[in-house]
């Protein structure tokens, strides 16, 4: 038995599967057909199945000779709030949902890796454990938390975890595997100013809350430009100021929200605390009360040492044309891949998706997962494990 021998017909037959689950796009937490072919599948493997993990996520986990070492390998099942605007056959079936970011592919990749690893290990060609984590809820919700806090790692213990995504704009087929920040954590703000209000034309009786928003606007912009260092990155982003509904009446409240990326944890509360001055600074300059809300979300997605070394090695014998790259520029988006690898060392990588038509990007309502690069994520896959739990 070997993985060349099964691999077309495998990667035909999970490009089936790839079209048909881009056809029934779910939603977080709500990826309940999904899941159930997800578990289904495994079972029919002879594969140990734990379901109902942060709702619909799902870990399979394949055990192979006596060796106690074990990795795991996540894949996400959940698609996005988005129209669809392909018209190809396998376009999405419900309105206003799609699998605009791939995860299609990914849960369907890994399905055809657990298939070759059953095969391949009464080959004896591991040695070791494999749990396959699908999860719910990548986008927004962060289902890679959830299950986390539901105790993913104590239930099934691993030494290592592996994630993949698919990436438009790079050659079809070729690897990405870095060390350290790859996607960036992602937290969100939200300031109410509360202001006494006043008539427009005598704006000296009350105070301003647009004023004040204002100003806060463009001082916050000098915590990224004045007390970040120039070699660090982040960013901050107003997203939303709402404030006002007639030309002649100053408003009492301004509602302003948005979101702040960084790579290192220390820059975070850097910047929370800096934001936290700011809006102190405002509520006495403008004599009004400012409100600050900040909320974590998915920390930066930083792959350690051993693992991102295992996977390079990896991606050097199935990357197409040996395209592998270990220094590209990391993604100032975020990945809920990162609650699995804060607490276990992780390496993430990114699996080239091509150029797309016309360059369509993550999250494009035209966008779609690339069936030619199947074979490379499951030969990814399927490696991977050989060389980390080698006999
Ligand atoms: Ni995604």
């Amino acid at each position: 038995m070997s993985l060349s021998g099964i691999l077309p017909g495998l990667a035909a037959r999970i490009a089936n599967l790839r079209r048909d689950l881009h056809a029934h796009p779910e939603l977080a937490f709500d990826e309940t057909r999904t899941a159930g072919i997800v578990a289904n599948q495994l079972r029919k493997l002879g594969i140990e199945v734990h379901e109902g993990w942060a709702k619909t996520g799902v870990v399979g986990c394949l055990r192979a000779g006596s060796g106690a070492r074990a990795i795991g390998l996540r894949a996400d099942m959940d698609a996005l709030p988005l129209p669809e605007l392909n018209t190809f056959p396998h376009r999405s079936r419900h309105a206003g949902r799609m699998h605009a970011c791939g995860h299609d592919g990914h849960t369907a990749m890994l399905l055809g890796a657990a298939e070759a690893l059953v095969a391949l290990r009464d080959a004896g060609n591991f040695d070791g454990t494999v749990y396959f984590i699908f999860q719910p809820a990548e986008e927004h919700e962060g289902g890679g938390r959830v299950m986390v806090e539901e105790g993913l790692f104590e239930r099934f213990p691993m030494q290592m975890v592996f994630g993949l995504h698919n990436w438009p704009g790079l050659p079809a087929g070729s690897i990405v595997a870095m060390e350290g920040p790859v996607m960036a954590g992602a937290d969100r703000f939200e300031i109410i100013i509360n202001a006494r209000g006043a008539h427009a034309a005598m704006p000296h009786q009350g105070t301003d809350a647009i004023l004040a928003g204002a100003a806060l606007v463009q001082a916050l912009q000098s915590l990224v430009s004045r007390a970040t260092d120039p070699l660090d990155s982040a960013v901050i982003s107003v997203t939303r100021f709402h404030a006002g509904q007639a030309d002649n009446i100053l408003p009492e409240q301004a509602v302003l929200g948005g979101t702040v990326r960084t790579f290192q944890p220390e820059l975070q509360d850097a910047l929370e605390e800096g934001m936290r001055r700011i809006c102190i600074g405002i509520e006495t300059t403008y004599r009004v009360h400012v409100e600050f809300h900040y909320v974590r979300g998915y920390p930066p997605t930083l792959n350690a040492e051993e693992p991102t070394c295992i996977s390079r090695e990896v991606a050097r014998q199935v990357a197409v044309g040996e395209q592998v790259f270990t220094h590209l520029k990391p993604s100032m988006g975020a990945e809920d891949f990162a609650y699995l690898s804060c607490v276990v060392p992780g390496c993430y990588v990114w699996l080239g998706n091509g150029p797309g038509e016309g360059g369509c990007m993550l999250h494009s309502p035209h966008y779609d997962f690339n069936d030619e690069i199947i074979a490379t994520g499951i030969n990814y896959w399927v490696r991977l494990v050989e060389r980390a739990l080698v006999p």
